[in-house]
């Protein structure tokens, strides 16, 4: 029997984990690994990382990933360093940096979502995520540079990646004694509007505490850098006007499918799977392509799903290739679970209908913003 290649896009929460499975279970298979950088981000604790520059060291954070694949015999293993531009469904076939053209049997797009930080017109840009080119480190040391000599500081959205944000920084100029205001604006006429009322009453109440002001039921409408670039004038919905040495926009995730034909994707970009997470193009076709996580139309953009989703690809690309074992379905659910630190000695959040105690958020995720659990995340099982 001849091997089967399985191509990859994205080397994450989903990517990776789906490549072990594969390698681990799935008999006569290669496994190819495209990823634009060669470490994985442990992005969860980006608002620490990159509000405090002395919590981690970068080797915790920042983590190689071939390392993780080193025990596979070499010729069922390769790691591609370089961005998929482009793929030929009737070719079957991946380009990658418009020049290196890879053959897949099969197809797994795990390329994720990232924020609007990253994009180029943001001036300094927050690495959340990954950019694509393979500098994070540099990217973010600048970061932490530029936020830690800030005055003034404007977080547009209060979701968990705006409100745990706003909490660190504010945290780290409370340590160092400086006195820098921090802005946080909110569209909607609560933060953290996901989660339960009480929830946002507590983050409200902890993020005062801390001198965040907030401002809620406005919306941005424009965020412009001075001439010289070293200011920011952001302008609200009411036509107010404010002022900041760093805009940092939290809102919205942006799926990252320049390369994904057309086809795949529904209106807002995100590729549209069925239940067996398999690609749908409209046409009908059963086609050898899935896709795992942020990148998908499943709205819950959470690394655990991702992780759930991977489950769910690795089993029915297993039944698919072998003609063995159980196909498997994914549903996101209703339940919420998500823990937001705000600063190191506290938070919310909600654990199906519960909201957690402060000192619960602090013990679980505030003491490290889950750190020590990088490694799990991409280590084989
Ligand atoms: C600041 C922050 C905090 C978060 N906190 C939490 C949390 O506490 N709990 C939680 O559950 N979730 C959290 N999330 C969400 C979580 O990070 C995502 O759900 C998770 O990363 C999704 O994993 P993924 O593998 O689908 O995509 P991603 O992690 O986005 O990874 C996609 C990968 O694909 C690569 N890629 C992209 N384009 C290409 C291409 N063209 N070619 C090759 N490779 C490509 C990227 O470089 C990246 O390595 C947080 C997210 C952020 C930004
Ligand atoms: C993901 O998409 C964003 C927005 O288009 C882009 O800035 C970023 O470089 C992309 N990341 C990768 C790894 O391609
Ligand atoms: C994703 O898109 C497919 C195809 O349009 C659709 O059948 C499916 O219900 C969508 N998934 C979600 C969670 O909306």
């Amino acid at each position: 029997m001849g091997s089967t290649t399985v191509v990859i896009i994205g080397a994450s929460c989903a990517g990776i984990p789906i490549a072990h499975a594969l390698l681990k279970d799935t008999p006569s298979v290669k496994v190819i690994l495209i990823n634009p950088a060669s470490t994985f981000y442990f992005m969860i604790a980006a608002p620490r990382i990159l509000a405090k520059p002395k919590a981690f060291r970068s080797e915790q954070y920042l983590l190689p990933i071939e390392r993780e694949f080193a025990h596979y015999p070499k010729d069922v293993f390769e790691f591609v360093l370089g961005v998929a531009t482009s793929i030929s469904v009737d070719a079957k076939t991946v380009t990658v940096n418009n020049e290196r053209i890879i053959s897949f049997d099969y197809l797994v797009i795990a390329s994720g979502s990232t924020t609007r930080t990253m994009e180029d017109d943001s001036g300094i840009p927050i690495p959340f995520k990954h950019p694509k080119s393979d500098n994070i480190q540099t990217l973010i040391e600048e970061a932490q540079q530029k936020i830690s000599q800030a005055t003034r500081i404007i977080i547009a959205g209060a979701g968990p990646i705006g409100v745990e944000t706003a909490g660190e920084i504010a945290e780290a100029a409370e340590n160092r004694g400086a006195d820098v205001h921090i802005t946080l604006i909110s569209a909607t006429d609560r933060v953290l509007p996901v989660l339960k009322p009480r929830a946002s009453e507590v983050a409200e109440h902890r993020l005062k505490e801390k001198k965040v002001e907030i401002i809620k039921s406005r919306k941005v409408t424009g965020a412009i850098r001075s001439v010289d670039r070293s200011t920011w004038t952001v302008s609200l919905d009411n036509g107010q006007s404010l002022h900041a040495d760093i805009y940092i926009p939290t809102v919205g995730v942006i799926p990252n499918n320049s390369f994904i034909p057309q086809e795949f994707l529904d209106s807002q970009g995100w590729v549209k799977v069925d239940e067996e997470l398999r690609v749908q193009a409209g046409t009908g076709s059963k086609l050898p392509i899935f896709a795992a996580g942020d990148i998908t139309n499943n709205s819950m953009k959470l690394s655990f799903k991702a992780a759930e989703q991977a489950a769910v690809v690795a089993a029915n690309l297993r039944a698919e290739i072998t003609g063995k074992g159980k196909r498997r379905v994914y549903n996101q659910g209703k339940s919420i679970m998500m823990l937001v630190p705000i600063g190191s000695s506290g938070g919310t959040g909600q654990i199906f209908g519960w909201i957690p105690w402060s000192s619960l958020v602090k013990m679980i995720k505030g003491k490290d913003f889950l750190i020590s659990r990088a490694h799990s995340i991409i280590a084989a099982s």
